[in-house]
């Protein structure tokens, strides 16, 4: 910062005074100081102090392995310090009112890594919300799981239908957990219900529409996910809400997904607020 306005004053003062033009005074210099540090500085803490809040964030938590790897340590370890991360976010966003968080935890693609990393991610599900559904029920958050629970273990099937019947009429923040989950599977889900209720005679091809198919979608009637973040500097969707995100705006943090801090998430959520939305339209 210091650095900054050093050089800002060096490079005004070789600009010799011209007729017509005035050199900025030092108040001037002062003046860009404390606005330059202010914006650098500036800390918001409660929902007022965004000039704007997306109903609806979605994260994609990218970094773990990577995490591991700078840390000298299993990928276990990467996915462990990760979900202790996501504590942080998850209270961050209750915090602020935020209407649903949606987390990429566990994708239909990542049963093919090593069974290692796959149980040491089962077992994480298990000690998440052992540690966590306590807090989560009192905060009044919703849980839903998005993705198939029925190919998962009875344990963690078990615990997230538990989760989710617990916090089922709560009514603050929602907590979209995506856990073998696959965006085109679930659109396909939402297909095959729709024809099947066409083939019953309850439904008319014609009056499918789009609120429709979106009620079918996992997320049913939330709103759409208005900010996307992945975390690692990786710039892919990797088949998460594919149909929700049609609108949204898309944030690529280079931080790895365990060192994303509150601080970070704030920023993300100030760059949105600054993001103007046209949805098509000017
Ligand atoms: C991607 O990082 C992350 C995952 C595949 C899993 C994310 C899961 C958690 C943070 C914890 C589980 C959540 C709950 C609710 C228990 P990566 O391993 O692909 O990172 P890399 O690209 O650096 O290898």
């Amino acid at each position: 910062m210091k650095q900054l306005i050093n050089w800002i004053q060096s490079r005004l003062h070789r600009y010799p005074e011209r007729p017509g033009h005035q050199r900025p005074s030092v108040k001037w210099v002062d003046d860009l100081e404390r606005k330059i540090s202010g914006a650098i500085t500036y800390q918001p803490k409660n929902r007022e102090d965004f000039p704007s809040l997306p109903r609806h964030v979605a994260i994609i938590m990218d970094g773990n392995g990577r995490w591991a790897k700078k840390h000298r340590a299993e990928v276990a370890f990467g996915h462990r310090a990760g979900t202790e991360n996501l504590r942080e976010i998850i209270r961050r966003s209750d915090e602020l009112g935020i209407g649903s968080l949606s987390l990429y935890a566990f994708s239909t693609e990542n049963w093919r890594r090593s069974p290692q990393e796959v149980a040491a991610l089962m077992q994480l599900i298990l000690d998440f919300f052992a540690s966590e559904i306590n807090e989560l029920e009192a905060k009044n958050v919703r849980i839903l799981i998005l993705g198939d629970k029925n190919d998962l273990p009875d344990a963690q099937r078990d615990t997230l239908l538990q989760a989710e019947q617990r916090t089922a009429k709560n009514t603050g923040l929602h907590l979209n957990i995506a856990i073998n989950y696959g965006g085109r599977a679930e659109l396909t889900r939402a297909a095959r219900e729709l024809g099947e209720l066409c083939a019953a005679g309850s439904l008319q091809p014609e009056d499918i529409d789009e609120r429709l198919m979106g009620a079918h979608l996992y997320t049913g009637d939330q709103p759409d996910v208005d900010l996307m973040i992945r975390t690692s500097g990786e710039m892919r969707l990797s088949n998460f809400l594919l149909w929700q995100v049609a609108y949204a705006e898309f944030l690529f943090p280079r931080t790895l997904w365990p060192d994303f801090s509150v601080k970070e998430y704030d920023e993300a959520l100030m760059a949105f607020s600054g993001r103007q939305r046209r949805f098509g339209g000017r």
